[in-house]
């Protein structure tokens, strides 16, 4: 058996991976992308890896990012055969005829085959890379190898990868170059078939501006995800006849064959001269840069001028009672592997979660959220420092904590253009009485009140402070903290609720807030190791003003006496269960 799969191999040629061939999937077998890393061999759990998202404000113009040559892409019998080999649709290009070089490639590098990706029968997108969070209907990616370098897979340039985005339109050719490509799909998997029609490369171009692109560092999407793949990405895409794009996952039995996107650890992003991108946005909280908050609503595209924005003072005076703003229901909060990493991004640390793990719904929301990320706002390393967004009648508490939420139904892109597209959970914080520097009551005090949140969880978290001290550093965290050990016993169910903006550029006016009226207590040396390790202070933006807006409150105006009567009288049921 093995020696016949071993001769198989050998007659079919080197570049068709045989024996790893079922040994990964997208869906529905062991090896899904996120396992993807533990397939001996692989790289795929490297930090050189694609596809990634291509965030345009992080993109760096590059001048010798020069026009492409381009051999034999109009060249109409270059395809030769083409082939479902059960991840994608590859078309076998003729050995030897068609080149690509300059573009700052180093070298000229052969074409041997194009494929794509793309997404389901729902309409769900399938591209791999992302612009800015947003994913494209498909991509195609022309694959060539470095002329010269016997293994290209073990280059760390040997292999050229020309991405293309497809975008879907309404009506369009249904008779072109892509219509004569989608007459071959079909659902029978291993077998290459002759291509028979006159088809180049350029066809199925069209008229893409081949001088506006993005250059990265990565790897091959699939296992084994070897780190030996220059990448050019398109910036813009092909457009073609939705239903061309339809018969894709339709005609082929397989879909949504794409990579989610992956961490870029640092890498960097350039653009060719011609790549249209967005003016660099340098902002900060103090005068130090070109965008000082009074001037964010004067940054291109920003919101910050508007008359919903965040964070506000909260008047508890004019709050308004709403007996709507029921219980949240909090769905794997207690996850302990939720964080994927953490980031210094310059303005906060910020903790990102895996995808789709956590959700927030109730709460008056009427939608069920997604979380994404927690960060944080603060003030000094000063004992009576002060650094929360949100103020309670003029009061500004230590610290604020944000988890930010995502409607499940929007894509990231639609939730920041929707009044509810986020929802953002706020969370005082200030120091637990028990660790209040410069005070006797430590000793005097008879029961120091206990911290109400898990210090395990929070020292846990601080401790990867040291290691991101650089901007834009981040590490993975490994150790087990889970969001309900940080929140700890606060009592979630009293709260302020309001519509406003994002805190910070583009101030987006898309966030439904809750702000929780109980602070969580922490450790004091722990809260100031954010100023201390981060190295910048004072991250807060001040009250902006309320204009019309009402903020309602929840029933359980005081809080806090509640849940305590609740604990003690569990606390004597307990007893008494014990007793029985
Ligand atoms: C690159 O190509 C564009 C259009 O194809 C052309 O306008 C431009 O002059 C070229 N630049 C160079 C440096 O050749
Ligand atoms: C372009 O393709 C033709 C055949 O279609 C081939 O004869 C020619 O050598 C190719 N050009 C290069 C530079 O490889
Ligand atoms: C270009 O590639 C050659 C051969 O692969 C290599 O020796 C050289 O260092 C590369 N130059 C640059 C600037 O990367
Ligand atoms: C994608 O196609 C839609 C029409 O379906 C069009 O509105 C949009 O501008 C296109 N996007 C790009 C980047 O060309
Ligand atoms: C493959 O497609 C044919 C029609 O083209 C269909 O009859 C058949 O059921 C499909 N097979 C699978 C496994 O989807
Ligand atoms: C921070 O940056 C400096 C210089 O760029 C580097 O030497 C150091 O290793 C970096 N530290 C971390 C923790 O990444
Ligand atoms: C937020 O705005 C929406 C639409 O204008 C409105 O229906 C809703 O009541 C507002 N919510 C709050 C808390 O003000
Ligand atoms: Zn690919
Ligand atoms: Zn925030």
């Amino acid at each position: 058996m093995h020696l016949f799969s071993f001769m198989l191999c050998l007659s079919v040629g080197a570049l068709v991976k045989c024996a790893a061939g079922s040994d990964w999937c997208y869906t529905g077998c062991e090896h899904t992308p996120a396992h993807w890393k533990d397939i001996p061999g692989t790289f795929c759990g490297k930090k050189r890896q694609s596809p990634i998202d291509i965030v345009t404000s992080n993109v760096k113009p590059d001048q010798n990012l020069l026009n492409f040559t381009f051999v034999n892409f109009s060249s109409q019998h270059v395809i030769k055969s083409i082939v479902n080999n059960g991840h994608t649709v590859k078309c076998i290009l003729a050995k030897d005829e068609s080149e690509v070089s300059g573009g700052g490639l180093n070298g000229t590098y052969s074409t041997i085959q194009f494929h794509l990706h793309w997404g389901d029968t729902e309409h769900h997108p399938g591209s791999e890379h992302m612009v800015d969070g947003h994913r494209y209907p498909m991509e195609m990616h022309i694959v060539s190898l470095k002329k010269g370098v016997e293994k290209p897979t073990e280059d760390s340039e040997g292999i050229a990868v020309l991405g293309f985005f497809i975008n879907a339109t309404e009506d369009g050719d249904m008779s072109g170059p892509w219509s004569k490509l989608t007459s071959y799909l079909t659902n029978v998997t291993g077998t290459e078939v002759d291509f028979n029609h006159t088809i180049s490369l350029d066809d199925l171009i069209g008229n893409v501006n081949l001088t506006k692109f993005y250059r990265y560092m990565g790897s091959l999407t699939t296992p084994n995800c070897n780190e030996a793949v220059v990448w050019t990405v398109f910036q813009e895409p092909i457009n073609i006849n939705k239903n061309l794009i339809q018969k894709f996952p339709m005609e082929t039995g397989i879909s949504n064959v794409f990579r989610p996107a992956q961490q870029l650890y640092g890498r960097q992003v350039f653009a060719s001269p011609a790549t249209p991108l967005p003016p660099s946005h340098s902002w900060c909280y103090d005068e130090h840069c070109h965008y000082t908050p009074s001037n964010w609503p004067t940054i291109p595209g920003s919101h910050c001028g508007g008359e919903r924005q965040s964070p506000i003072n909260i008047k508890t005076e004019g709050t308004v009672l709403n007996k709507q703003l029921k219980d949240f229901t909090f769905t794997k909060f207690d996850e302990k592997h939720a964080i994927k990493y953490i980031i210094n991004t310059g303005h906060a640390v910020k903790c990102v979660l895996k995808d789709d793990m956590l959700e927030v719904s109730g709460g008056g929301l009427g939608h069920t959220y997604s979380t994404l990320q927690f960060h944080f706002h603060w003030g000094s390393t000063s004992h009576d420092s002060e650094g929360s967004e949100h103020t309670v009648d003029s009061h500004r508490y230590p610290m604020e904590m944000h988890i930010v939420n995502k409607r499940k139904d929007l894509s990231l892109e639609e939730a920041i253009t929707t009044p509810n597209g986020l929802a953002v959970l706020g969370f005082f914080i200030k120091a637990s009485d028990g660790t209040k520097s410069g005070g006797e009551s430590e000793h005097h005090e008879p029961s120091p009140s206990k911290p109400t949140s898990d210090m395990d969880a929070w020292k846990k978290l601080t401790s990867y402070l040291s290691h991101i001290q650089n901007i834009s550093s981040q590490a993975d965290v490994t150790e087990e903290i889970s969001i309900d050990d940080l929140l700890g016993n606060v009592n979630r169910a009293s709260y302020y609720r309001y519509n406003g903006s994002l805190t910070t550029p583009s101030c987006n006016e898309a966030v439904v807030w809750t702000i929780f009226k109980e602070p969580v207590k922490i450790d004091e040396n722990l809260m100031k190791m954010f100023p201390t390790h981060a190295g910048y202070h004072n991250v807060y933006r001040q009250a902006q003003s309320l204009h019309n807006r009402t903020i309602f409150t929840t029933a359980s105006a005081s809080g806090s006496p509640c849940p305590i009567m609740l604990t003690l009288l569990l606390a004597c049921l307990c007893v008494l269960m014990i007793n029985l």
